[in-house]
């Protein structure tokens, strides 16, 4: 299972590699092509091993410690938490880099969410901090710098609405038109909006998320766009940085499990790789679990865990998280892999346990959008079921900001009746000291 060094990079010194495991075919690593041209399967990169300026290959200790350097002091992406691991992500982008910059995003631990879930060591690793309120800039930035790399004349993706206000934010700032493809009424407002102010083309599709990576797929065949969705194995290079920075904000100490919401299962497919490589290299000497949790009416990939991966299901999605409203998941395979060699559990959760969880979380303070509040049912289900024991070490990782989806809490804050838990109306006053005086007694201990 544990794979060495020599089998994961290619030898110091040499350039990446865009490899297609299916097929084992390789092309080199400026190929604008999506899938591999023989078999139709997804590219993974493969790096040349880790080494520092004098060509001096690092692992264990010395790759921790040339990590650990002053980010600031490095290349192009200044302060980028991404780009500080760029000797395992992008070894040969030097001045084509295009940074916000992005990642830095802290570990947070929060009382109530402690009780909330019944595990003491819960941490939150908040992705939503990145430049455009998600993850999805860690992979943006290795995606459209790859962009400049191999001369693109436009990108585009199909997005549930992080990835397409992520790509129109890297877009804009790296003069590339931007085309985006979403799925009619199904995109948050925020998302949207987003998408529409970096000055994306929008294309609104008649038809769900599934139907738009069809179509973005033929059209950056036929007629040369690039492609940046998760499909793209150098996003997937990108997101492989919330792991790595996690792992070193934990001292290179796994945790005994990680939980991420899991939609079109790029990021657990990242996840995988991004285990696989540090353990080779010696950054961790033991794997955490990786727990991946969907939503119970766009679930494929939980059901096929169930039954032991012997089928791979499409379905027809439904949730209230619309981030992960999909229902054939483009990175089946290699999410399987990330699972199978992590001694993962896939999972899911209905929207009303998605929706508590998301309420705790905001009302901790701490704040996330519904899809990200997945990992953090899952977390509370594990309890509940006795795999997870209150002293375990668990990261569970918030994906996107509260004020992606504002729909949503005006829904549950100022408009569903009778009001749900955790709504906290708003209370309209004269403008009147004693209305104030009125509202503060309410909140006076009993005498
Ligand atoms: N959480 C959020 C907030 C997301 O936006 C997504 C995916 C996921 C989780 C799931 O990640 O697809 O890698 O398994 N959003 C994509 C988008 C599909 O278009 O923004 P995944």
């Amino acid at each position: 299972m544990a794979q060495g060094v020599d089998s994961l990079f290619r030898p110091v010194g040499t350039s990446a590699i865009q490899f297609c495991p299916g097929c084992q075919s390789a092309y080199s690593e400026l190929t604008a092509e999506p899938v591999c041209q023989s078999c139709g399967g997804l590219f993974e990169i493969r790096n040349p091993a880790p080494a520092d300026s004098a060509g001096q290959a690092l692992t264990g200790q010395a790759l921790k410690q040339h990590f650990a350097r002053d980010p600031g002091a490095q290349t192009l992406g200044l302060g980028s938490g991404v780009w500080r691991y760029e000797n395992m992500v992008m070894p040969g982008a030097g001045s084509a880099i295009v940074s916000h910059p992005e990642g830095n995003t802290p570990l947070l631990s929060r009382e109530a969410l402690a009780r909330y879930t019944g595990c003491d060591g819960l941490l939150l690793k908040h992705e939503g901090h990145n430049p455009t309120g998600s993850f999805k800039d860690r992979g943006m930035t290795v995606g459209v710098t790859q962009a400049v790399r191999i001369g693109a004349t436009a990108v585009a993706c199909a997005s549930t609405g992080n990835t397409s206000a992520s790509l129109a934010a890297y877009a804009a700032q790296a003069g590339i038109p931007g085309l985006v493809f979403v799925p009619a009424g199904q995109v948050a407002l925020g998302k949207m909006m987003q998408t529409l102010s970096y000055g994306a083309r929008t294309l609104i599709v008649r038809g769900d998320f599934d139907d738009c990576l069809r179509l973005v797929q033929r059209v950056a065949t036929q007629l040369g766009v690039y492609l940046l969705n998760s499909i793209n194995p150098y996003r997937l290079e990108g997101q492989k940085t919330i792991m790595l920075e996690l792992l070193q904000q934990l001292a290179w100490e796994a945790p005994d499990f990680i939980v991420l919401p899991a939609g079109n299962l790029g990021n657990t497919s990242a996840f995988g790789k991004a285990l696989r490589e540090a353990h080779a290299l010696g950054l961790i000497s033991r794997l955490p679990r990786l727990v991946a949790v969907q939503a119970d009416g766009a679930s494929p990939f939980a059901r096929s865990f169930r039954e032991g991966f012997a089928t791979r299901y499409k379905v027809v999605a439904h949730t209230v998280a619309t981030a992960i409203k999909i229902g054939n998941p483009a990175s089946h395979d290699r999410a399987r892999q990330a699972i199978e060699e992590n001694n993962g559990l896939v999972l899911s959760a209905t929207d009303e346990e998605i929706l508590a969880a998301k309420v705790a979380i905001d009302a901790s303070g701490v704040g996330c959008e519904p899809a990200s509040a997945a990992s953090v049912a899952g977390v509370r289900q594990l309890v509940h079921a006795g795999i997870m024991q209150a002293h375990h070490r668990v990261v569970a990782v918030l994906t996107g900001h509260v004020l992606k989806d504002p729909g949503i809490l005006t829904r549950i804050h100022q408009e569903t009746e009778p009001p749900p838990h955790g709504a906290n109306r708003p209370i309209e006053i004269d403008a009147d000291v004693r209305a104030v005086e009125r509202i503060l007694t309410g909140f006076a201990p009993a005498p």
